[in-house]
């Protein structure tokens, strides 16, 4: 990176003041533009995502001819995934987020990749019993968002690799070490597995077109960190006879203690809501979060809030209020002073702890059809 990017950016590394323009113009992806915003909802009956109406999905890649298609009776299919280092917290939800809404509207089906062996090869860490035992536990999280069980399919990486190798052994042929090696950072001391991963994770891109033997768009929503991943992707994909998958990346949420991005590690538990935190523990973590409040309550009734800054108000925009007319009228109060901090995060809390116990049921009825979700052989022979 030149020295005017003090920030990194790679699926292994997330570090520094994230610029996202910039991020965008090193990446050399589109901008999501109002008139995209203007057919997505058209074509989603009227409603557009909180997600993409806030902002928090800024790029993409070839949205605009893959809408083109829908519109025309191409139907494409959604594809995210999942490294499991650990539970979830809300701001992985994100990207399964919209793919689920996206689903709903569209009436796509919708695939999800466990990498289960890709986070043993990048946290050396984590236990192969660990990855795995994380990969069915973010798996059940992933399904009760509401995905519908006969649309959605799963690659458990371990578990899948029948299903998935015949395209692999493709894919990897067409990669050179030399490329990974820009693309990720990788040094002499990085292990082989990783150096095979991205073929892996490529695979479900083109899986549904090899599956049926006909030519299925593919739109991936993910962080904006996985670009690298499916520039390759991109890169090999007409040469194996398969369209070039869409993309729409999201900004990083930040994390409650205001750092770039949320992190599983270490002492970062701090640092974001997890699903399976208890509730004493989410009041913790929430009443300590940082805000953009002012440091006495008259100077905020004086002078107002600066959400842009807020991790609270990061946690609303993202998940926490449904809709635009209330995510519109916390961000005011908050600006003008009419709205405390405190006061704010009892109201989030609200919210939380009734996402959570809903969240909780759901994921026990996911837990009746995930198995049977895991696609475990190939279409083909080879
Ligand atoms: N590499 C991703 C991670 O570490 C997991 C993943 C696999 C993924 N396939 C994907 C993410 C597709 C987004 C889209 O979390």
């Amino acid at each position: 990176m030149p020295e005017t990017d003090p920030f990194v950016v790679t699926p292994y590394e997330v570090k520094g003041r994230i610029d996202y323009d910039r991020l965008r113009e090193l990446f050399g992806t589109q901008a999501i533009a109002p008139e995209l915003l203007d057919r997505i909802r058209a074509l989603a009956g009227g409603e557009l995502s909180p997600l993409l109406a806030r902002g928090i999905y800024y790029s993409h890649r070839d949205l605009g001819p893959l809408l083109e298609g829908f519109a025309a009776g191409r139907p494409f299919f959604l594809y995210s995934g999942r490294g499991p280092s650990g539970p979830l917290h809300t701001s992985h939800l994100v990207s399964f987020e919209l793919c689920r809404w996206l689903q709903a509207k569209f009436g796509v089906p919708m695939y999800v990749q466990i990498t289960d062996d890709e986070k043993f090869w990048a946290r050396s860490g984590l236990s192969r019993e660990e990855t795995a035992r994380w990969g069915l536990e973010n798996l059940y999280d992933i399904l009760a968002l509401g995905f519908d069980p006969k649309r959605t399919h799963v690659f458990f990486d371990s578990r899948s690799i029948a299903a998935l190798y015949p395209l692999a052994i493709r894919a990897a042929r067409r990669i050179t070490y030399s490329s990974v090696k820009a693309v990720f950072g990788f040094e002499p001391s990085t292990n082989i597995g990783l150096v095979f991963y991205t073929a892996l994770q490529t695979v479900p891109a083109f899986w549904p077109s090899w599956s049926e033997g006909r030519s299925i768009p593919c739109l991936i929503p993910c962080g904006i960190d996985q670009d690298p991943h499916f520039r390759l992707t991109r890169d090999i994909a007409e040469g194996m006879g398969y369209p070039k998958p869409a993309l729409v990346h999201s900004r990083m949420v930040p994390g409650l203690l205001g750092e770039a991005a949320m992190s599983t590690t270490g002492s970062a538990r701090d640092n974001a809501l997890f699903l399976n935190d208890p509730p004493k523990e989410i009041d913790r973590k929430v009443r300590n979060a940082f805000t953009g409040g002012r440091a006495t309550v008259e100077e905020q009734r004086r002078l107002g809030a600066t959400p842009e800054i807020c991790s609270v108000w990061a946690l609303w925009r993202s998940r926490f209020a449904p809709t635009e007319e209330e995510f519109g009228r916390i961000t005011a109060d908050c600006r003008s002073g009419a709205l405390l901090c405190g006061d704010c995060k009892s109201a989030l809390l609200e919210r939380v702890h009734g996402f959570l116990w809903r969240h909780a049921a759901a994921r026990e009825r996911a837990k009746t059809w995930a198995e049977s979700a895991i696609v475990t052989e190939a279409p083909h022979p080879v």
